[in-house]
């Protein structure tokens, strides 16, 4: 009964076995392998276009905070939700890897971004006045922290804004497959169809060791060798690039990552009907694969005293993460014990 989080799921078998498979003879290193090569062509064929560049690292934080610092110089500021992983998790990774830039903060349910108050900081910035710091990004998380999904005609209308105002837009994807299914969207559709110039997509919590892509679409790709200097300087170019590939090649492979992030979804769904079921009430919809739901301390205890593993969340519901490897008989037992 571990729903602590998506991260606590082991690896899926078949991204092991590509890490054994490439891990025969020689290879060039530091990102300029076979595999890195091939698996520019699928990721061209998943998100359907060329117009990319993309980089990998072994973790979230690592690629937020790389991907954001290409966009946001040391004097300005990344517009995000107040919730965002980038702000409340990430121990001011964004402003270490940019040198100072600063994140300005907004409201919205769910950890959505509320768009009046999006329009209203658009409309006040003003990069001509020195005594403001001015913003450059836009950052927004698919799934959201709360578990919600932007769909494709959301993301667009922030962007255009966002654009409009010369800011880039950037999407945490950690749990971007998630998102995918949640929303019935193509990859091309909720990324660079939809404005989002830099994509950070997870895909450690979907199943994979530990492989996340940062993907840098159209003219956004001028920031490809800042990337790559950036990675080098922050430690982020590990010299046996092939594994780290080999891992998104067999998510990518038969779809895996978006069938893993079905399977997390749709547990996440039976696990919020039976939590209504019993008469609690969800925090938020379940619409991806987190479920958050408001219990009672004395029943949050008597679970945890049966042995689920899950964590009290900031507003004071408990969020229960569904993974690619969460058993139908998890979901059972914890129900029973409720
Ligand atoms: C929305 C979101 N973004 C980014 C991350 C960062 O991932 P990592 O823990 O790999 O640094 C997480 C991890 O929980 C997350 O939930």
């Amino acid at each position: 009964m571990n729903f602590g989080s998506d991260t606590t799921a082991p690896a899926h078998p078949d991204v092991l076995e590509a890490m054994s498979r490439v891990n025969t003879g020689t290879e060039a290193s530091y990102g300029n392998d076979a595999v890195m090569a091939r698996l520019r062509d699928t990721i061209a064929r998943v998100f359907a276009t060329e117009d990319f560049d993309f980089w990998i690292t072994a973790s979230g934080t690592a690629s937020n905070a790389l991907a954001l610092s290409c966009f946001c110089p040391s004097t300005g500021a990344v517009l995000c939700h107040e919730e965002a992983h980038i702000e409340r998790d990430e121990r001011g990774a964004p402003g270490f890897f940019s040198g100072g830039g600063t994140l300005r903060l907004l409201p919205g349910f769910g950890a959505k971004i509320d768009p009046q108050a999006f329009i209203r900081a658009i409309n006040a910035n003003n990069p001509d006045f020195v005594h403001e710091t001015p913003l450059h990004v836009l950052s927004l998380t698919n799934l959201t922290e709360c578990g919600l999904v932007y769909r494709p005609e959301e993301i667009s209308a922030f962007a255009d804004r966002a654009k409009a105002a010369g800011l880039a837009v950037h999407l945490d994807g950690a749990r971007f497959a998630n998102a995918l299914i949640a929303a019935g969207a193509m990859p091309s559709g909720l990324s660079w169809m939809a404005g989002v110039d830099v994509l950070t997509l997870g895909l450690t919590k979907t199943g994979a060791a530990g492989c996340e892509i940062i993907l840098l679409f159209g003219a956004a790709r001028a920031k490809f060798q800042e990337l790559r200097v950036r990675a080098k300087r922050t430690g982020h170019m590990p010299p046996k690039m092939r594994f780290l590939a080999a891992q998104a090649e067999a998510m990518f492979a038969g779809s895996l990552w978006t069938r893993l992030a079905g399977h997390a979804n749709r547990k996440a769904r039976d696990l919020a009907e039976g939590f209504e079921a019993r008469g609690f009430h969800l925090a938020y919809p379940c619409e991806g694969n987190e479920v958050f739901v408001d219990l009672p301390a004395p029943v949050a205890e008597k679970l945890k005293a049966a042995g689920a593993v899950f964590y009290g969340w900031p507003g004071g519901s408990s969020r229960f993460v569904c993974s690619w490897a969460t058993q139908d008989s998890e979901i059972e037992a914890l129900l029973a014990a409720l």
